[in-house]
């Protein structure tokens, strides 16, 4: 019997997560589930348990839920832990925004200097509980939601002993989308990713022994386009530069391919409904007043609209394929030895690999064309200076890293906005 903790328990994406455990009570026996937030996330991780145990009770159930602002305490003989806490809540999220905007830079949670100053905030804490995880339960694995995912799995690879696993959504909303192309179930063909989180093109989809990537790019091309995560407004790719590509993009490319287009629209809606992260804040207090409700049992539809769909039941599954040794082909952040061809062994990248029960076996990945690797290479080495300058503290790495950024001003500019985003975020960047 399982005892899973998950660090951000007050997350508005819980309730997904206590889905897909109640829908795998069979194969992954979940006895206790500890639900661990901060002084500032009391009240929404009380909100979530309450729902969380009616959500259990009402299939008939039998998993122990607990709430905790003591960490040691969770961590204690852990099996899985989940980390997906988000460090300064999203008021930080908010800063790093409209700081870059402010610098005439894209303003987003995980890219550019947003996900630089995310990866600052974030790194300590998770080298924290990587820590007190060595100690209160080394068996146990970590799987890393918190973004940004793949720098912070790089961050606990590096440095700790803990066997990390990082998650994202991104190929799992793609998976999804090319079934409904291809007219396929979602065990029925094979997508194979590859790149850095946030950074992934899919390279193969075989079904029925031929590869459906040019039936697949073809409908893309055509405006109809379902592999886009709700987080990121709908639009249409640069028709000439992906025609005769060969690999589908992840839509966060749109942030290196139409950078200018994005700024543009991302001035407009900081003007006008507000950043990103603006809308969300609306959007949760919206979610938490549904989920309060004592009638509910059960994850609401509206939990749709948050970007980060699915990505719960990613990390059940990933539980389950660990627990099982189930031998599926998951799309996770790993250990690149030589996996993508070009970068260093040791960074972490995202790409499809098989899940045993002694961690994630990477599949072969053709060599990427010249341009693309590149880009690959180019920001692995933004994401590892990151790493360096958010456990070391250092400024000049820092530095080192946003100015190969391709979304990130230089000069002037960059030395303003790095010395604000230190400043604002002084009680979560202690190693500056
Ligand atoms: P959120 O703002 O709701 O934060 C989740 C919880 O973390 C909150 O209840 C907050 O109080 C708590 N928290 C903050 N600091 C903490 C700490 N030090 N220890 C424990 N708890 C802490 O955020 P969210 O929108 O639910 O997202 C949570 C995280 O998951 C973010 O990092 C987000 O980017 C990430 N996310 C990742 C994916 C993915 O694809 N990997 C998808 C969705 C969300
Ligand atoms: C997903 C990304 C997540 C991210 C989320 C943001 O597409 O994979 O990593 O956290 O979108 O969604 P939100 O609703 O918070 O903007
Ligand atoms: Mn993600």
């Amino acid at each position: 019997i399982l005892k899973i903790v998950v660090i951000g328990g007050g997350s508005s994406y819980t309730p997904e997560l206590i889905e897909g455990l109640i829908n795998r009570y069979e194969e992954l026996p979940v006895g206790e589930l500890w639900l661990v937030d901060i002084e500032d996330g009391h009240e929404k991780v009380q909100i979530i348990s309450e729902l969380a145990k009616r959500m259990i009770k009402n299939k008939g159930l039998c998993i122990e839920v607990k709430v905790t602002l003591d960490r040691r305490l969770a961590l204690e003989g852990a099996d899985f832990v989940c980390s997906q806490f988000r460090a300064g809540c999203l008021d930080a999220r908010i800063r790093d925004e409209r700081i870059s905007l402010k610098y005439g830079m894209i303003g987003q949670e995980t890219n550019g200097l947003g996900g630089f100053a995310n990866a600052c905030r974030t790194i300590p804490i998770t080298l924290e509980i990587c820590k007190e995880m060595e100690e209160l339960c080394p068996d146990a694995w970590l799987l890393n939601f918190t973004n940004p995912s793949g720098m912070v799995t790089e961050a606990v690879l590096k440095y700790t002993n803990v066997k990390a696993i990082g998650l994202c959504n991104v190929p799992v909303i793609m998976e999804k989308g090319i079934a409904q192309i291809i007219g396929a179930d979602e065990g029925d063909f094979v997508m194979q990713v590859a790149g850095l989180n946030h950074l992934i093109w899919a390279r193969k989809i075989l079904h029925n022994g031929t590869d459906k990537l040019s039936i697949v790019m073809d409908e893309i091309l055509k405006g109809n386009d379902p592999l886009i995560p709700s987080n990121i407004p709908p639009f249409n790719w640069p028709q000439d530069l992906l025609k005769d590509m060969g690999m589908i993009p992840c839509a966060y490319l749109r942030y290196y391919y139409t950078s200018d287009d994005i700024m543009q629209q991302e001035q407009e809606e900081a003007e006008g409904e507000g950043t990103r992260g603006e809308v969300v804040k609306a959007m949760e207090k919206r979610l938490f007043d549904i989920y309060k409700n004592p009638e509910l049992a059960e994850k609401p539809k509206e939990l749709e609209k948050r970007g980060g769909q699915y990505y719960s039941e990613a990390a059940c599954e990933l539980m389950s394929s660990i627990y099982n040794d189930k031998r599926k082909i998951m799309h996770v952040n790993t250990r690149n030895n030589g996996t993508i061809s070009g970068l260093p062994d040791d960074c972490v990248v995202e790409v499809s690999s098989i899940i045993t029960k002694n961690g994630p076996l990477p599949l072969n990945v053709d060599p990427f064309p010249c341009d693309t690797l590149r880009l690959i290479q180019l920001m692995k080495e933004f994401e590892t200076l990151t790493v360096e300058a958010a456990v070391k503290g250092d400024l000049v790495a820092a530095k080192r890293g946003l100015i190969l950024n391709p979304i990130v001003n230089t000069g002037t500019i960059l030395d303003e906005a790095l010395k604000e985003t230190v400043k604002e975020n002084l009680d979560y960047m202690p190693q500056f």
